[in-house]
């Protein structure tokens, strides 16, 4: 089998279709493979990934123990980060989370992404004749989505910036092919940032106790589940669990949208005419090219699972991206269509008590970010040869640097 960590070092392209491949031979062997790297099981198949992220108790999401011992401020910081916590303390903490961060809240964003993402393409250095390049996910998609999730939080605009490195520093942490522990002196050396970025925001957190705003903080340091509230330091877990789960993807689907949509001509054509099917698109891309590609359990006691026997601490890792290819769901799942009726049966936002909270708000981002770039400019057409990145996580598919060329709807002065 190919070696996962050799193909993040592959230009895009061919590591886009030799991870594709990856999942398809894994998925013709069997739903559930053991990994060559020891203590890990592969989960390639639809039904297989449910069963998984649907049983919580015989698939736990904690991984505490991949965090070094000495590493408490690190611990702490990390103390109201429910993505790697069980029931019942998981149900708890969601539901205080929940309760601040409503619907409500996130259809309040609308217009500040919005205008966001218009400032952002305002400052896009066009030519005379309308025309310019630019890269479309470090000068728009991930500022953008950084600052959706500062301006959320109430954090100052001069601060912003931080947001990125924090969040692009914490996904570094895993090395690129690893399927299981986090590399510990990773992250060790995250300890530094950590403490700082914790020290900042435990000094917001007391401003909006002592003077409160209509920010997200705010609304954190008052909900209450069962008489019981959020701590300062359970506060500044939940910011960085939105950082690192907010910020990256949802860029990267952007990103995801726009190479999408530059490979399939037509179904552009077909947006432009009709841009209300903007959603259709973006629910396909989240299936075709997830961001996330692979979720994480650890079996909590010897199983069985898709024919396959899973002892007791075994990594468990499941392809969201095989699964989106499974046959058995999805017809032709290899084809990008925009108007298959299953779509959203996707697992891109993973599934059960985890669920991504932020799926409304990632879906709205990429929304209201591909209707201003098409707006904006007539043509967007991504360069190959202009050094298109992609994120060096195996974890992670989709590009973190995508130059474009484009040119204005109307000329610019
Ligand atoms: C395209 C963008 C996004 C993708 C693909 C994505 C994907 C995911 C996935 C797969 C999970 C489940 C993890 C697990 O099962 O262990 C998850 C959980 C989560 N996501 Fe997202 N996410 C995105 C955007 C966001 C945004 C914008 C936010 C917040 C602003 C967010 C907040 C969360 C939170 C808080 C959880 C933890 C839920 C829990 O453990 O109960 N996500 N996300």
């Amino acid at each position: 089998m190919t070696d996962l960590a050799a193909m993040t070092t592959l230009p895009y392209d061919q590591r886009t279709k030799a991870f594709l491949d990856y999942m398809d031979r894994g998925r013709a062997a069997g739903p559930v493979a053991k990994s060559e790297q020891p203590g890990v099981w592969e989960v390639f198949g639809y039904d297989e990934a449910l069963q998984v992220l649907g049983d919580f108790r015989t698939f736990s999401s904690d991984m505490n123990d991949l965090i070094p011992e000495d590493e408490k401020e690190l611990a702490s910081a990390a103390q109201g980060n429910f993505l790697g916590v069980d029931p019942p303390h998981h149900t708890q903490m969601r539901e205080l989370v929940r309760r601040a961060f409503t619907p409500n809240v996130v259809a309040r964003l609308e217009p500040i992404i919005a205008e966001t993402a218009n400032r952002l393409l305002d400052g896009i250095e066009l030519s005379a004749d309308g025309t310019g390049t630019f890269d479309v996910v470090g000068e728009f998609a991930a500022p953008l989505t950084a600052r959706v999730i500062a301006k959320l939080f109430g954090i100052p605009e001069k601060d912003h910036g931080m947001f990125t490195i924090w969040a692009d520093a914490l996904l570094g942490a895993r090395p690129a092919g690893e399927l299981g522990k986090a590399d510990e002196s990773a992250v060790r050396e995250l300890g530094e940032l950590v403490r700082f970025a914790s020290a900042y925001l435990l000094g917001i957190i007391h401003e909006r106790r002592a003077e409160p705003q209509d920010d997200l903080i705010t609304a954190l340091t008052t909900a209450e589940v069962d008489g019981r509230s959020l701590d300062d330091h359970e506060i500044v877990g939940v910011i960085g669990m939105f950082v690192i789960a907010g910020h990256l993807p949802s860029s990267v689907l952007i990103g995801n949208t726009v190479m999408s949509l530059d490979s399939h001509p037509d179904v552009l054509a077909e947006v432009r005419s009709d841009p209300g099917l903007l959603p259709d698109v973006v629910e396909e891309v989240l299936r075709w090219r997830s961001p996330l590609v692979r979720d994480q359990r650890v079996a909590a006691c010897d199983t069985e699972l898709g024919g396959e026997h899973i002892p007791a601490g075994a990594m468990v890792c499941v392809w969201l991206a095989s699964a989106h290819r499974d046959a058995e769901q999805f017809e032709r799942a290899e084809e990008f269509d925009i108007h298959r009726p299953n779509r959203s049966r996707h697992v891109a936002f993973g599934k059960g008590i985890h669920f991504c909270l932020g799926a409304p708000l990632a879906r709205m981002e990429a929304r209201i970010a591909l209707t201003a770039l098409l707006e904006r400019f007539e043509r967007v057409e991504v360069l190959p040869d202009s050094g298109i990145r992609f994120h060096p996580s195996i974890g992670v598919l989709g590009p973190v640097r995508l130059p474009v060329a484009v040119r204005g709807n109307t000329p610019t002065g």
